[in-house]
């Protein structure tokens, strides 16, 4: 069940900072740890910035869902990028088309509970993740 639901848009380096914020306000506000907060803007940077670095931008959706007795926090990060010809390549360790370090995707499948990537290469990208309050 959605609990709340608002949207954003990614277009600079600013608006990461912004979107960071909002990302906290929804932990601190449904109880999540400290820790659990950390893990989920971690993870929520990595995507925003591949959204600005590669798509130039983009939007991402926030929301406050609940299920089976617990709440979280879900982000959908939609992009009318080049899109990701090889999921299962870049969701690997170490695989950067930028010389980068690789690891913005599965660093932040790692970070929260739930991750779902879709891409269509000349069509856009998107990746929804949640972060449940309770969550280790
Ligand atoms: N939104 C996107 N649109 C198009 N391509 C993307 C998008 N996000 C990621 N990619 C592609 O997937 C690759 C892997 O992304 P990932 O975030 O794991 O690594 P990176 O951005 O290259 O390096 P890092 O995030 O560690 O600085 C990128 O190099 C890029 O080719
Ligand atoms: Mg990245």
């Amino acid at each position: 069940m959605v609990l709340s639901k608002d949207s954003l848009k990614i277009e600079k380096e600013q608006d990461v900072v912004l979107f960071r914020n909002r990302v906290k306000e929804l932990a601190v506000k449904i109880g999540m740890s400290l820790l659990g907060q950390t893990k989920l803007i971690t993870a929520a940077s990595e995507l925003a910035r591949n959204m600005l670095k590669y798509a130039g931008g983009g939007t991402v959706t926030l929301e406050v869902v609940s299920a089976n007795r617990t709440t979280g926090v879900r982000l959908t990060f939609e992009d009318k990028g080049p899109g990701i010809p090889d999921l299962g390549l870049a969701m690997q360790d170490g695989y950067s088309t930028a010389k980068s370090l690789g690891l913005g995707l599965p660093g932040a499948k790692r970070l929260v509970n739930e991750f779902d990537i879709k891409s269509t290469v000349g069509e856009g990208t998107t990746v929804t993740i949640t972060r449940w309050k309770n969550a280790v």
